[in-house]
């Protein structure tokens, strides 16, 4: 089992990754109190043995499966439950299940009496290498993605890598695309991804990385908790990438692929990213791009979909949009762009895929 501290100034936690890191630490944190377990419906159908063993004396809440369910009629329902269930400020609330519970879980947590302690058991490659991580929760309202929620820490995190086993394949590529993401930010994860392009489906060269990407976040989140600077970062390909998914059918994963090539590709034309460097980078998200489930997009109306980065959460000032791009090895950059020019870039740059 690996241990990896994030010390905040509000939680000092631990993110545990290892396949033994339920049994070394579950037994210990269901302990002498009644718990409340979160999770939707796909991981209580397939993992029902993990919960009948862990939580058998808790409050179990089963939210169906999806995205469309990450809203305040579930969080009512959530909190209306653990109001009934009777449970105490030294309760748990454990959310088991990938981003939508623990977003949504972690915002119950923070609410109900002001604030119980959450555990995080992410279970799918997205939410073990990103979203579990770092203590943004939140709901979806009126169309917009996250615009609810709270900074609040888990007090820890179990990543166990042996529920992946079980994640579609569509899944582990949505994951994929946050793995590579972090190759934008970090110079030993580009090194590992460019010398295994071939290996972007496979899951078990992906959980490799697992621990890499979860330090990488740790650190910048120790650094920047509430994303005032660096903590931006971490959207890289997001501004395009929310845009995108909320045009296209495509996963969040998937999205922010062609998010990052496509503000890639306008950082180097700009001249804000390192060409050579930025060439390598495009190269990784072009294989990543393709890999299967794959379907060739017509990106040729998506000027018309882009109005939806005004909404992005960095901009600062109306009309202009805010990306964070990678400028070379190791570092990277917020660039302004006027919408219409930031809309012409990204036009422009569908046509190299
Ligand atoms: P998800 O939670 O909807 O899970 C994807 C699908 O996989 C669901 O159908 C789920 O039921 C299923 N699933 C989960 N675990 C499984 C397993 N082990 N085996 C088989 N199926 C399994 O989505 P996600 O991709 O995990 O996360 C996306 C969400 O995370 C979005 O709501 C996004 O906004 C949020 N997010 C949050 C952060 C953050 O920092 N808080 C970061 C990135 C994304
Ligand atoms: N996923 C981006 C962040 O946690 O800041």
């Amino acid at each position: 089992m690996t241990e990896i501290p994030l010390k905040t100034p509000t939680v000092h936690s631990v993110v545990y990754v290892g396949e033994d890191c339920l049994s070394l630490r579950l037994p210990m944190l269901t302990e002498g109190q009644k718990n409340f377990v979160l999770t939707d419906t796909n991981v209580y159908a397939l993992h029902k043995a993990f919960f009948d063993k862990y939580f058998k004396n808790d409050e179990l809440f089963v939210l169906p499966a999806g995205e469309e369910n990450k809203n305040f009629q579930s969080l009512y329902e959530i909190l209306s439950a653990m109001t009934s269930a009777g449970l105490l400020r030294n309760s748990r609330l454990f959310a088991v299940g990938g981003g939508v519970i623990g977003d949504i879980g972690g915002l119950s947590a923070s609410l109900y009496m002001r604030g119980i302690s959450c555990v995080q058991i992410p279970t799918t490659l997205l939410a073990q290498v990103d979203s579990s991580v770092g203590g943004k929760t939140a709901v979806d309202l009126g169309g917009v993605k996250n615009i609810v929620g709270a900074f609040y820490q888990p007090c820890e995190v179990l990543v166990d890598p042996s529920f992946l086993k079980t994640l579609p394949v569509r899944e582990i590529k949505c994951g994929m695309g946050e793995i590579v993401k972090y190759a934008l930010l970090n110079g030993k994860i580009f090194d590992e991804l460019e010398r295994n392009t071939d290996k972007l489906a496979d899951l078990s060269f992906l959980q490799t990385l697992i621990v890499s990407c979860i330090q990488h976040k740790a650190n910048v989140v120790q650094a920047d908790e509430k994303e005032t600077g660096e903590r931006k970062s971490l959207n890289v390909g997001h501004t395009t990438g929310h845009a995108i998914e909320l045009a296209y059918n495509l996963s969040h994963g998937e999205s922010v692929l062609y998010g990052a090539y496509l503000e890639t590709q306008t950082a180097i034309e700009l001249g804000v990213c390192d060409k050579d460097y930025g060439v390598r980078l495009l190269r990784i998200l072009k294989t990543a791009i393709t890999v299967a489930p794959y379907e060739k997009q017509d990106f040729s109306t998506i000027a018309n979909y882009l109005i939806k980065a005004k909404a992005d959460k960095k901009n600062t000032q109306k009309d202009k949009i805010v990306m964070a791009v990678a400028k070379r090895k190791n570092e990277w950059t917020a660039l302004e762009l006027p919408f219409e020019k930031y809309a012409e870039y990204i036009q422009n740059a569908t046509k190299k895929l």
